[in-house]
């Protein structure tokens, strides 16, 4: 992200707020949003025992309406889009706080990650690539407690072509190698006993770097 210091950032979808947390001790001046309010008090603790300050919101990503237009230079979303279901609106209202100029990074599982399927009890490639974007369903058990989770699978081209139409211009796309460190949470343990090579060359984390035009006139996500 460069220098941060001075600059004003916000964190969309910031969960326990490690992101948002990180750019405050960078110098940054921090917002946070999340739409629950569980991770945010995990996160205002967090926030408290680093002895950051930074505020936050509890806020779904898809309206900001209390946020004024061009006033973050920095926009940051990290593992939050797969789960939000207008990723349009979402981009919208990212692009509306931004100063012309300001910078849009945001991650997501690497859709490569869904060419194996460990929910069919026999491994196997599925091809399961997301050309058209899908919305995959599934519970885990915690404690005896089933919580059931939703994510959409959309590919590069979808992210990159919806920041586009959202006034972005993506300068970069990142696709970090994995490391023997990278967690592989994205693929079930089965997965990673059969096929840990495969599993373990494929990116889990596709970043993209956009940049708010600030010649596009956009139409506003609100209002
Ligand atoms: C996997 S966590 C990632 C948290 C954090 N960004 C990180 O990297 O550790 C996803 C977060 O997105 C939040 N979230 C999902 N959909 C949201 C929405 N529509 N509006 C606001 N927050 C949302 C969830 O509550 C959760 O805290």
């Amino acid at each position: 992200m460069g220098d941060v210091s001075g600059l004003r950032a916000i964190d969309l979808g910031c969960g326990a707020g490690q992101n948002a947390i990180a750019l405050a001790k960078s110098g940054a001046v921090v917002t946070a949003v999340d739409f629950s309010s569980n991770q945010l008090a995990e996160a205002k603790s967090l926030a408290q025992d680093e002895n950051v300050k930074i505020e936050f919101f509890n806020s779904d990503v898809t309206d900001l309406s209390f946020l004024a237009d061009d006033t973050f230079d920095i926009a940051i979303s990290a593992c939050t889009m797969a789960f939000v279901n207008d990723i349009k609106t979402a981009f919208l209202e990212a692009y509306r706080i931004l100063k012309p100029g300001g910078m849009f990074a945001l991650s997501v599982m690497h859709p490569m990650q869904y060419i194996l399927d460990g929910e069919k009890g026999n491994m196997h490639f599925c091809s399961s690539f997301p050309f058209n974007p899908r919305l995959l369903k599934w519970s885990w058990e915690f404690d005896g407690i089933s919580v059931k989770f939703q994510n959409h699978l959309r590919s590069i081209a979808y992210y990159h072509n919806t920041l586009t139409n959202a006034g972005f211009e993506v300068k970069k796309l990142l696709e970090p190698k994995p490391t023997l460190k990278t967690p592989h949470l994205g693929f079930s343990r089965e997965i990673m006993r059969e096929y840990p090579y495969i599993a373990r060359n494929l990116p889990v984390t596709l970043i993209f770097v956009a940049v708010k035009q600030s010649f596009h006139n956009r139409g506003k996500a609100h209002g």
